[in-house]
């Protein structure tokens, strides 16, 4: 039969199996996006500054506004220039870093509509953007502050404090020095929990970074501890001890996916919904999609979630995912496992729905 194929019905034939390998194609539409961001650069967690501690810096302004930039360019057909109350959604963590940052990126985004303003006789190119935020005691989504005593419980799990029990374990000059300079004893405390002694370490490492590359003298701790170069690793190699369960994943991840989904599976779904958050909101979701980086996402890093459907059947929505690197601003599409590049929104809330939680405060209880 092959060889009664001319070439006509030949390149007939192979268009035709190069349509069913792509569900994309022209034949889909964008529906909606949503986009998971960790705030910019900003001044280390304890700062000697006037600028004060945890700020967003001049650089970390700069990488907010040219990531709305982008997603302008990205979306700027699909998002229409006014912002719609009711299809636009701006939401932050309770801090000051992530409330700029989404302002900054809010202006970068909207910017056409800044240069249209005409509110004001002073000129002012202008255009204020709401902002959401969600207060600490009661945020599972972004920060994860609202308490969950069965997820902290997890935390004092062997699996969880396997990593930093290592490190205390492997660099007894670097405890000994740690203890002495900070007069700190949390490392050597077997009360607090893997996450307390990442974060007494990570403090001083970042802000022996911070010193360093802004050419400001290092304190004699300082100088003692930056002869350790494991403290600069503890945050990057431990944080995915935090998250290494599906229990965990659901406890400190899940709320944020679920607001997520339960957006895409609405009848009207928001157009735009932005989360301005934190490297460990980021990295939760990373940990769910199997898409681990090797290190901390870099600040201005994004997950973009996109929800598709196909044109001929709309009821057959998809899901594409991209990460897109702070520091290098490279896109790359993720691939979910069991699923692919272009995964089903069906199929992708049938491998997720472990990871999401069902009645939170109910699974938050100690067993
Ligand atoms: C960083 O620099 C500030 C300002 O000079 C100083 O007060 C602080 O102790 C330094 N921190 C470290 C860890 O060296």
């Amino acid at each position: 039969m092959k060889t009664n194929l001319t070439s006509k019905t030949l390149i007939f034939y192979l268009i035709s199996q190069l349509c069913v390998f792509s569900v994309t194609g022209r034949e889909s539409s964008l529906k909606s996006v949503q986009i998971v961001f960790r705030h910019g650069d900003r001044t280390p967690k304890v700062s000697y500054e006037s600028s004060g501690e945890s700020q967003l810096t001049n650089e970390g302004k700069k990488q907010m506004l040219e990531l709305g930039r982008f997603f302008r360019k990205r979306y700027g057909t699909f998002l229409d220039s006014a912002v719609d109350r009711n299809s636009v959604s701006l939401i932050s963590s309770d801090l000051d870093r992530t409330l700029e940052s989404a302002s900054a990126f809010a202006y970068g985004l909207f910017q056409n509509l800044n240069e249209k303003s005409s509110w004001n006789n002073e000129g002012l190119l202008y255009e204020p953007i709401p902002i959401q935020s969600i207060p600490k005691r009661i945020d599972r989504y972004l920060q994860s502050t609202e308490p969950c005593p069965r997820y902290t419980e997890q935390l004092f799990l062997a699996s969880a404090a396997e990593c930093t029990e290592g490190i205390v374990r492997e660099n007894p000059e670097m405890v000994n020095e740690f203890t002495k300079v900070t007069g700190n004893n949390v490392l050597l405390d077997p009360t607090t929990s893997a996450v307390a002694k990442v974060d007494a370490i990570d403090v001083i490492a970042e802000q022996i970074k911070y010193n360093i590359s802004n050419n400001l003298p290092l304190s004699e701790a300082g100088e003692k501890l930056s002869r350790f170069p494991i403290i600069f690793d503890v945050n990057g190699k431990c944080q995915v001890y935090l998250l290494n369960s599906v229990e965990k994943q659901k406890l400190y991840s899940g709320p944020l996916l679920k607001s997520i989904l339960d957006n895409f599976q609405t009848e009207k779904p928001k157009k735009l919904v932005a989360f301005s958050a934190h490297d460990r909101t980021l990295f939760g979701q990373l940990m769910i999609l199997g898409f681990v980086p090797p290190e901390t996402p870099p600040t201005g890093s994004a997950i973009i979630y996109e929800l598709h459907a196909l044109e001929r059947r709309s009821n057959q929505m998809f899901l594409k995912i991209y990460f897109r690197d702070g520091k290098s601003q490279e896109l790359e599409q993720i691939k979910v496992p069991q699923c692919g590049k272009d995964c089903y929104l069906k199929q992708f809330l049938k491998i997720t729905q472990d990871v999401i939680p069902v009645d939170f405060i109910k699974e938050c209880q100690k067993l």
